[in-house]
Protein backbone atom coordinates (compact mmCIF):
# COMPACT_ATOMS: atom_id res chain seq x y z
CA UNK A 1 0.00 0.00 0.00
CA UNK A 2 0.72 3.63 -0.34
CA UNK A 3 1.09 6.21 2.02
CA UNK A 4 -1.80 9.08 1.95
CA UNK A 5 -0.74 12.65 1.07
CA UNK A 6 -2.48 15.94 2.15
CA UNK A 7 -3.90 15.97 -1.93
CA UNK A 8 -5.31 12.22 -1.20
CA UNK A 9 -6.80 13.21 1.83
CA UNK A 10 -8.80 16.06 0.28
CA UNK A 11 -10.14 13.67 -2.56
CA UNK A 12 -11.35 11.60 0.44
CA UNK A 13 -13.55 14.50 1.38
CA UNK A 14 -14.59 15.40 -2.24
CA UNK A 15 -16.02 11.74 -2.47
CA UNK A 16 -17.48 11.46 0.83
CA UNK A 17 -14.93 8.35 1.67
CA UNK A 18 -14.34 8.67 5.74
CA UNK A 19 -10.49 9.27 7.46
CA UNK A 20 -9.65 6.86 9.96
CA UNK A 21 -7.31 8.08 12.41
CA UNK A 22 -6.37 6.41 15.56
CA UNK A 23 -3.32 7.35 17.80
CA UNK A 24 0.27 5.29 18.25
CA UNK A 25 3.36 5.91 20.65
CA UNK A 26 5.62 2.89 20.15
CA UNK A 27 6.86 0.55 17.50
CA UNK A 28 4.19 -2.24 18.11
CA UNK A 29 1.23 0.11 18.23
CA UNK A 30 2.11 1.65 14.90
CA UNK A 31 3.02 -1.54 13.45
CA UNK A 32 -0.59 -3.00 14.52
CA UNK A 33 -2.53 0.39 13.33
CA UNK A 34 -0.59 -0.20 10.19
CA UNK A 35 -1.14 -3.26 9.30
CA UNK A 36 -4.64 -2.97 10.30
CA UNK A 37 -5.65 0.08 7.58
CA UNK A 38 -5.67 2.69 9.52
CA UNK A 39 -5.41 5.97 6.75
CA UNK A 40 -3.64 8.38 9.43
CA UNK A 41 -1.61 7.51 12.33
CA UNK A 42 -1.80 10.16 14.96
CA UNK A 43 1.33 10.43 17.84
CA UNK A 44 -0.68 12.23 20.12
CA UNK A 45 0.22 14.40 23.02
CA UNK A 46 -2.20 12.36 24.88
CA UNK A 47 0.40 10.00 25.51
CA UNK A 48 1.28 11.87 28.16
CA UNK A 49 -1.89 10.43 29.77
CA UNK A 50 -1.71 6.85 28.53
CA UNK A 51 1.99 5.97 28.10
CA UNK A 52 3.59 8.14 30.95
CA UNK A 53 0.85 8.45 33.14
CA UNK A 54 0.56 12.52 33.51
CA UNK A 55 -2.68 13.56 34.88
CA UNK A 56 -3.05 16.07 31.71
CA UNK A 57 -0.55 16.54 28.73
CA UNK A 58 0.70 19.55 29.57
CA UNK A 59 3.87 18.31 31.07
CA UNK A 60 5.00 16.76 27.63
CA UNK A 61 8.24 17.74 26.03
CA UNK A 62 9.57 18.14 22.79
CA UNK A 63 12.47 15.09 23.76
CA UNK A 64 9.16 12.90 24.42
CA UNK A 65 7.26 13.49 21.12
CA UNK A 66 10.58 13.40 19.00
CA UNK A 67 11.40 9.98 20.98
CA UNK A 68 7.80 8.19 20.31
CA UNK A 69 7.48 9.24 16.89
CA UNK A 70 10.72 7.95 15.97
CA UNK A 71 9.63 4.44 17.36
CA UNK A 72 6.35 4.86 15.75
CA UNK A 73 8.06 5.95 12.05
CA UNK A 74 9.93 3.14 12.32
CA UNK A 75 7.06 0.98 12.44
CA UNK A 76 4.83 2.64 9.95
CA UNK A 77 6.59 3.67 7.16
CA UNK A 78 3.65 3.35 4.54
CA UNK A 79 1.13 5.34 6.69
CA UNK A 80 0.71 9.37 6.80
CA UNK A 81 2.14 10.13 10.66
CA UNK A 82 1.04 13.65 12.39
CA UNK A 83 2.72 13.75 15.35
CA UNK A 84 1.44 16.41 17.94
CA UNK A 85 3.54 19.73 19.02
CA UNK A 86 3.44 19.53 22.39
CA UNK A 87 2.52 22.69 25.38
CA UNK A 88 4.61 25.70 24.99
CA UNK A 89 6.96 24.28 21.99
CA UNK A 90 4.63 27.22 19.25
CA UNK A 91 2.69 29.99 20.04
CA UNK A 92 5.38 31.56 21.42
CA UNK A 93 7.03 33.06 18.35
CA UNK A 94 7.67 32.04 14.74
CA UNK A 95 11.46 31.32 15.12
CA UNK A 96 10.64 28.68 18.08
CA UNK A 97 7.95 27.15 16.56
CA UNK A 98 9.87 26.77 13.32
CA UNK A 99 12.73 25.22 15.01
CA UNK A 100 10.85 23.29 17.29
CA UNK A 101 8.79 21.79 14.47
CA UNK A 102 11.91 21.46 12.32
CA UNK A 103 12.86 18.92 14.94
CA UNK A 104 10.04 16.76 15.30
CA UNK A 105 10.25 16.55 11.41
CA UNK A 106 14.12 16.04 10.66
CA UNK A 107 14.22 13.82 14.21
CA UNK A 108 10.65 12.29 14.66
CA UNK A 109 10.19 11.62 11.27
CA UNK A 110 6.64 12.78 10.60
CA UNK A 111 5.05 13.95 7.87
CA UNK A 112 2.96 16.43 9.57
CA UNK A 113 2.46 18.25 12.58
CA UNK A 114 -0.73 19.34 14.74
CA UNK A 115 -1.16 22.47 16.91
CA UNK A 116 -4.00 23.25 19.35
CA UNK A 117 -5.68 26.59 18.64
CA UNK A 118 -7.75 28.61 16.39
CA UNK A 119 -7.30 31.99 15.11
CA UNK A 120 -4.53 32.94 17.42
CA UNK A 121 -2.22 30.47 16.05
CA UNK A 122 -2.97 30.85 12.62
CA UNK A 123 -0.48 33.05 11.82
CA UNK A 124 2.60 30.47 13.10
CA UNK A 125 0.10 28.25 11.07
CA UNK A 126 0.84 30.23 8.04
CA UNK A 127 4.79 30.61 8.52
CA UNK A 128 5.09 26.66 9.12
CA UNK A 129 2.97 25.93 5.57
CA UNK A 130 5.75 28.07 3.99
CA UNK A 131 8.10 26.58 5.54
CA UNK A 132 7.08 23.20 3.70
CA UNK A 133 5.67 21.71 7.12
CA UNK A 134 1.96 20.74 6.98
CA UNK A 135 -0.45 21.64 9.63
CA UNK A 136 -3.41 19.91 11.23
CA UNK A 137 -5.56 22.27 13.33
CA UNK A 138 -7.18 21.10 16.47
CA UNK A 139 -9.77 22.76 17.54
CA UNK A 140 -13.08 22.63 20.26
CA UNK A 141 -11.79 20.92 23.39
CA UNK A 142 -7.61 22.24 23.65
CA UNK A 143 -6.50 19.56 26.44
CA UNK A 144 -2.99 21.62 26.41
CA UNK A 145 -5.92 24.70 27.65
CA UNK A 146 -7.82 22.59 30.24
CA UNK A 147 -7.28 24.84 32.86
CA UNK A 148 -7.87 27.72 30.97
CA UNK A 149 -11.20 25.95 30.00
CA UNK A 150 -12.02 24.82 33.50
CA UNK A 151 -11.97 21.29 32.59
CA UNK A 152 -12.89 18.76 29.74
CA UNK A 153 -16.12 20.43 28.70
CA UNK A 154 -18.50 20.47 25.91
CA UNK A 155 -17.53 23.66 23.85
CA UNK A 156 -20.76 24.98 22.01
CA UNK A 157 -19.41 28.04 21.23
CA UNK A 158 -20.69 27.43 17.63
CA UNK A 159 -19.45 31.00 16.31
CA UNK A 160 -16.15 31.25 17.32
CA UNK A 161 -15.74 27.03 16.53
CA UNK A 162 -16.19 27.79 13.20
CA UNK A 163 -14.45 31.08 12.36
CA UNK A 164 -11.27 29.51 14.35
CA UNK A 165 -11.81 26.69 12.01
CA UNK A 166 -11.99 29.63 8.97
CA UNK A 167 -9.22 30.75 10.08
CA UNK A 168 -6.92 27.24 9.84
CA UNK A 169 -8.26 26.73 6.53
CA UNK A 170 -7.11 30.35 5.50
CA UNK A 171 -3.76 30.02 7.32
CA UNK A 172 -3.05 26.40 5.12
CA UNK A 173 -3.94 23.52 7.54
CA UNK A 174 -4.68 20.64 5.49
CA UNK A 175 -7.09 19.55 7.94
CA UNK A 176 -8.75 19.93 11.35
CA UNK A 177 -9.52 17.90 14.13
CA UNK A 178 -12.90 18.94 15.78
CA UNK A 179 -12.72 17.87 19.86
CA UNK A 180 -15.66 17.69 21.87
CA UNK A 181 -18.14 19.76 20.29
CA UNK A 182 -21.82 18.81 19.85
CA UNK A 183 -22.95 17.24 16.54
CA UNK A 184 -24.76 20.58 14.80
CA UNK A 185 -21.44 22.42 15.33
CA UNK A 186 -19.41 19.82 14.49
CA UNK A 187 -21.60 19.53 10.73
CA UNK A 188 -21.23 23.27 10.58
CA UNK A 189 -17.67 23.19 10.37
CA UNK A 190 -17.43 20.38 8.16
CA UNK A 191 -19.35 21.65 5.39
CA UNK A 192 -18.30 25.31 5.77
CA UNK A 193 -14.32 24.00 4.87
CA UNK A 194 -12.81 22.60 2.17
CA UNK A 195 -10.32 20.18 4.37
CA UNK A 196 -11.11 17.59 6.05
CA UNK A 197 -12.42 17.70 9.11
CA UNK A 198 -11.28 14.92 11.93
CA UNK A 199 -13.98 14.44 15.04
CA UNK A 200 -13.44 12.98 18.21
CA UNK A 201 -16.48 13.67 20.47
CA UNK A 202 -17.83 15.73 17.79
CA UNK A 203 -20.27 13.30 16.18
CA UNK A 204 -21.20 11.40 12.98
CA UNK A 205 -20.95 14.42 10.30
CA UNK A 206 -17.34 14.64 10.39
CA UNK A 207 -14.80 13.59 7.18
CA UNK A 208 -12.79 11.16 9.54
CA UNK A 209 -12.78 9.94 13.21
CA UNK A 210 -9.61 10.11 15.94
CA UNK A 211 -9.53 7.54 18.87
CA UNK A 212 -7.06 6.94 20.99
CA UNK A 213 -5.52 3.25 20.92
CA UNK A 214 -5.86 2.82 24.29
CA UNK A 215 -8.84 3.96 24.67
CA UNK A 216 -10.71 1.53 22.07
CA UNK A 217 -8.49 -1.06 23.24
CA UNK A 218 -9.13 -0.91 27.09
CA UNK A 219 -5.74 -0.95 27.56
CA UNK A 220 -5.03 0.22 31.05
CA UNK A 221 -6.71 4.13 29.82
CA UNK A 222 -8.44 5.58 32.53
CA UNK A 223 -10.65 6.96 29.60
CA UNK A 224 -11.97 4.36 27.80
CA UNK A 225 -15.43 4.61 29.27
CA UNK A 226 -16.32 7.67 27.59
CA UNK A 227 -19.52 8.03 25.79
CA UNK A 228 -17.59 9.59 22.78
CA UNK A 229 -14.86 5.77 23.04
CA UNK A 230 -15.70 2.79 21.65
CA UNK A 231 -14.59 -0.68 23.42
CA UNK A 232 -13.17 -2.63 20.58
CA UNK A 233 -11.05 -5.04 22.59
CA UNK A 234 -10.34 -5.39 26.19
CA UNK A 235 -6.73 -5.77 25.94
CA UNK A 236 -6.33 -4.74 29.29
CA UNK A 237 -8.24 -7.68 30.86
CA UNK A 238 -6.34 -10.22 28.52
CA UNK A 239 -2.78 -8.64 29.52
CA UNK A 240 -3.22 -8.91 33.58
CA UNK A 241 -4.80 -12.55 33.04
CA UNK A 242 -1.70 -13.64 31.00
CA UNK A 243 0.81 -11.76 33.19
CA UNK A 244 -1.05 -13.51 36.52
CA UNK A 245 -0.58 -16.90 35.31
CA UNK A 246 2.94 -16.15 34.46
CA UNK A 247 2.99 -15.24 38.00
CA UNK A 248 1.76 -18.51 39.09
CA UNK A 249 3.34 -20.67 36.73
CA UNK A 250 6.87 -19.70 38.26
CA UNK A 251 4.94 -19.88 42.11
CA UNK A 252 3.88 -23.46 41.14
CA UNK A 253 7.01 -24.30 39.50
CA UNK A 254 4.81 -24.86 36.14
CA UNK A 255 7.41 -23.06 34.36
CA UNK A 256 9.97 -23.36 33.07
CA UNK A 257 9.17 -26.64 31.94
CA UNK A 258 11.40 -29.52 29.80
CA UNK A 259 10.31 -27.71 26.77
CA UNK A 260 12.11 -24.49 27.66
CA UNK A 261 15.09 -25.91 29.40
CA UNK A 262 18.24 -26.55 27.95
CA UNK A 263 19.58 -30.11 28.38
CA UNK A 264 23.12 -30.99 28.82
CA UNK A 265 24.15 -29.98 25.36
CA UNK A 266 27.08 -31.98 23.99
CA UNK A 267 27.74 -30.67 20.62
CA UNK A 268 26.00 -28.38 18.06
CA UNK A 269 25.31 -24.40 18.45
CA UNK A 270 24.76 -21.87 21.44
CA UNK A 271 21.55 -20.60 18.85
CA UNK A 272 18.77 -19.96 21.14
CA UNK A 273 15.87 -21.19 18.90
CA UNK A 274 12.52 -21.98 18.91
O1 LIG B 1 -3.26 13.66 21.66
C1 LIG B 1 -4.24 13.12 21.10
O2 LIG B 1 -4.46 11.90 21.18
C2 LIG B 1 -5.12 13.98 20.33
C3 LIG B 1 -6.37 13.36 19.76
C4 LIG B 1 -7.28 12.89 20.81
C5 LIG B 1 -7.03 14.24 18.78
O3 LIG B 1 -4.83 15.12 20.15
NA1 LIG C 1 -3.17 15.89 21.46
Amino acid sequence: RKRLTIAGLKKMKQEHKRISMLTAYDYPSAKLAEEAGIDLILVGDSLGNVVLGYDTTIPVTLEDMIYHTRAVARAAKDTFIVTDMPFMTYGIGRETTLRNAARLMQEGGAQALKLEGGKDIAAEVSALVRAGIPVMGHIGLTPQSVHQLSGYKIQKEAQKLIEDAKALEEAGAFAVVVELVTEPISAAITKELSIPVIGIGAGRECDGQVLVFHDILKYSSPYYDKKFVKTYADIGTTIRDAISSYVSDVKNETFPAEENVFGAVTSGTDTVGS
